[in-house]
């Protein structure tokens, strides 16, 4: 034994160094040492474990890899019942809650003197994590509240649940009893890779990260459980013995400070009028989360007042859940239409049976192309899981394959434009399916729309419906045709009478006074929207030096990027183009910069203040996006750090997201850029 001393001693080494890498790693999200170092520790832990099996000790991270399958789970009685939370849905829900508890508060407390803790609703799985003088014995689902399963072996998988605690030496003694509860959850980001593997695979994928969670939890074989990638935020103190605390707070405290996972978005606020402030904004933070949140929960602070308030049925009194709207709903697919762009792109989209999604009835969603479609194998008759994340078109996840009856069908890809019957070609490169004629009307339809459009010429009064009309009937067939519209030829098309009319025809002629570097907008030039546009006026101050620019001149602006000097380029290259300009420029449109319209203003709205840019934004290029930030005072630094004031954020974001909200950095998009600059509106 004495010969063998060194060795058992390096064994218990490497169990608590592995340890604290693995939290610095999972919980703090701060690691000290690379992976690679991680696993020669690990390996070298294996190696002496391996030799010595009697040696193992029951916090050794390598017995979180997963045991021998179970037959089945053990029950549990948990030490007190595992309560659950009354909902409201709004603001009022909140006031009826505090006005129902201030009957029942004790002798000389008012609602307005309470303090309370505010915390994410993890939408998730809940467990109960039970320690004995420091050591994990027992994890269980919450089952009806009292008795729920013996989870144990699974839980000891999620690299974020301590085996021991205090995890870190110098934390506060171990009690001699610690019941903690949580949630076990998938962050998203994993979420999305592990059900892109799972279809790669041709394995089932799941409908959203709460079924991933529950679904890994309850298999029987940890070492499957052991591969999905899942984590936990723990909220409260279900039982302690040797330990206790007088409010909510105080509890979290303790449990970030034993080594738990706890959320940083949890917070403590004064007075009621700070939690609904906070409920309010937490609606949009929602989307900028790693996490599944669907609401707020809201506790009363003071943990004596909380409990005194007693619990009606499951639900304590003391704490309520302010849930956001739902963001999913299944639905039937009842046909695809397919919408042509004002570049002549094919998209699909899904005609839906109506259904409530967040407070609005949605019947139309997003398909995001054919080759998504059929990946997925969505089949016109299926129910369908919908989406609506933010403020965006809810899009279509995939169907509900268990529910199919066999009378589904499959949805064919076009072969000739739905618009104008031409035929259909597809760019190597791109998954998307295009329309080349340039009579096409659809396309016609779609580049006025855009040239009226808020942002744009801002021309009101000319709906879709209108500029249908008018293609149609063969008025206008570019944006120019819009100038030569007059009353005469406006009143035999229905609904139109002599004011309507009119009225059309002076929006038209008043837009002739919106600044040149919004007709260059409006032209719709593939990446020069309102801001490169704004940009680009400021180096070329007419349409006919932007004309006359080289692709290397245009490129040449601080930061321009090619594609879009390369598309400028060909744009005026074209000779259908410089036609419309030329008669753009005939019906009096501005096409250089006035005098007085020069930006930047004096005061910079960027000042001082550091982007990170990641993914791909729907209008600018990286370099555009870096060139804009930076002519409005900003900065824009490489990584995400504690000094990165925003990340700016497009479509397929990777690391740098994920880094963001876990330093809390704001996460913008393009659009919020544009309405900081104050180029957009809100
Ligand atoms: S506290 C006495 N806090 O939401 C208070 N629950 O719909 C009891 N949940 O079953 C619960 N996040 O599992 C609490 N920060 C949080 C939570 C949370 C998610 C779950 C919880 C409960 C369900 C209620």
């Amino acid at each position: 034994m004495s010969e063998q001393e060194p060795e058992r001693r390096r064994m218990y080494e490497l169990v608590s160094q592995i340890n604290y890498h693995n939290y610095r790693y999972h919980v703090l999200n701060d690691p000290v040492i690379g992976d690679g170092q991680y696993d020669e520790l690990f390996r070298e832990l294996q190696a002496i474990e391996a030799a010595h099996p009697d040696w193992v000790l029951p916090n050794s991270p390598t017995r979180r890899v997963g045991g021998e399958p179970l037959e089945g789970f053990e029950k549990v009685q948990h030490p007190r019942p595992i309560l659950s939370l009354a909902s409201v849905v709004d603001i009022d829900g909140i006031y009826a809650w505090l006005e129902r508890i201030a009957k029942l508060l004790p002798e000389g407390v008012t609602v307005e003197s309470l303090a309370f803790t505010v915390e994410p609703k993890f939408d998730g799985l809940t467990v109960v994590l039970d320690y004995e003088n420091g050591l994990l014995v027992r994890g269980a689902t919450r089952g009806d509240g009292l008795v729920g399963e013996d989870i144990t072996a699974n839980l000891r998988t999620i690299p974020g649940v301590p085996l021991r605690i205090p995890v870190e030496a110098g934390g506060p003694p171990a009690p001699s009893r610690l019941v903690v509860r949580g949630e076990a959850y998938m962050p998203l980001d994993r979420f999305e890779a592990f059900n892109r593997e799972l279809a790669e695979s041709g394995e089932k994928t799941f409908a959203n990260p709460r079924n991933a969670a529950a679904g890994s939890l309850r298999q029987l074989d940890p070492r499957i459980t052991a591969r999905r990638p899942l984590a936990v935020y723990c909220y409260a103190i279900v039982d302690a013995e040797g330990v206790s605390f007088s409010s909510q707070w105080e509890s979290l405290c303790y449990l970030r400070a034993m080594g738990f996972p706890v959320s940083s978005e949890s917070a403590r606020l004064e007075t009621i009028d700070q939690v609904i402030a906070h409920c309010q904004q937490w609606m949009s933070k929602r989307d900028t989360l790693n996490y599944e949140a669907d609401g707020i929960v809201i506790k009363i602070d003071d943990l004596a007042i909380q409990e005194g308030l007693g619990v009606v049925g499951k639900d304590p009194r003391g704490a309520l859940a302010f849930k956001f709207p739902a963001r999913e709903a299944t639905t039937r697919l009842l046909d695809v239409v397919i919408n042509v762009g004002r570049t002549g792109i094919l998209a699909p989209a899904a005609v839906l049976e109506p259904v409530e999604l967040g407070g609005i009835t949605v019947q139309n969603a997003t398909l995001h192309n054919f080759d998504d479609i059929e990946r997925k194998d969505i089949r016109i008759g299926d129910m369908v899981r919908i989406k609506r994340a933010g403020d965006v078109i809810p899009y279509v996840i995939g169907p509900v394959i268990d529910l199919r009856t066999g009378t589904e069908r499959p949805i064919e890809r076009p072969t000739h434009c739905p618009s104008c019957g031409g035929p259909v070609t597809r760019d190597e490169a791109e998954v998307a399916m295009y329309c080349r004629n340039p009579a096409c009307p659809a396309q016609a339809v779609r580049r006025v729309e855009y040239w009226v459009s808020r942002n744009c010429m801002d021309i009101v009064g000319l709906g879709t419906r209108i500029v249908e009309q008018l293609v149609d009937a063969g008025l206008v067939r570019d944006v120019a045709d819009l100038y030569a519209l007059t009353v005469e030829q406006l009143l035999p098309l229905e609904g139109f009478a002599e004011k309507k009319a009119r009225n059309l025809i002076e929006a038209i002629a008043a837009s002739k006074e919106q600044p040149f570097s919004r007709v260059l907008a409006a032209l719709g030039i593939q990446g020069v929207g309102v801001t490169v546009a704004e940009l680009l006026t400021t180096h070329f101050p007419s349409i006919d030096a932007l004309a006359a620019a080289t692709q290397e001149q245009i490129e040449s602006i601080h930061g321009m990027g090619e594609h879009t000097a390369r598309s400028i380029v060909q744009w005026f290259a074209d000779a259908r183009n410089r036609t419309l300009i030329t008669r753009l420029k005939q019906a009096g449109l501005q096409m250089e910069v006035q005098v007085g319209e020069q930006t930047p203003p004096g005061e910079l709205p960027l000042a001082g203040k550091t982007f990170v840019i990641t993914g791909t934004l729907p209008t600018l290029t990286r370099d555009e996006a870096t060139a804009l930030i930076r002519r409005y005072g900003g900065k824009v630094t490489e990584s995400v750090s504690a000094q990165t004031d925003y990340l700016l954020v497009g479509e397929k974001a990777g690391s740098k997201l994920t880094k963001a909200r876990q330093l809390g950095v704001p996460v913008i998009d393009e659009p919020a850029l544009h309405r900081m600059i104050g180029i957009a509106e809100e």
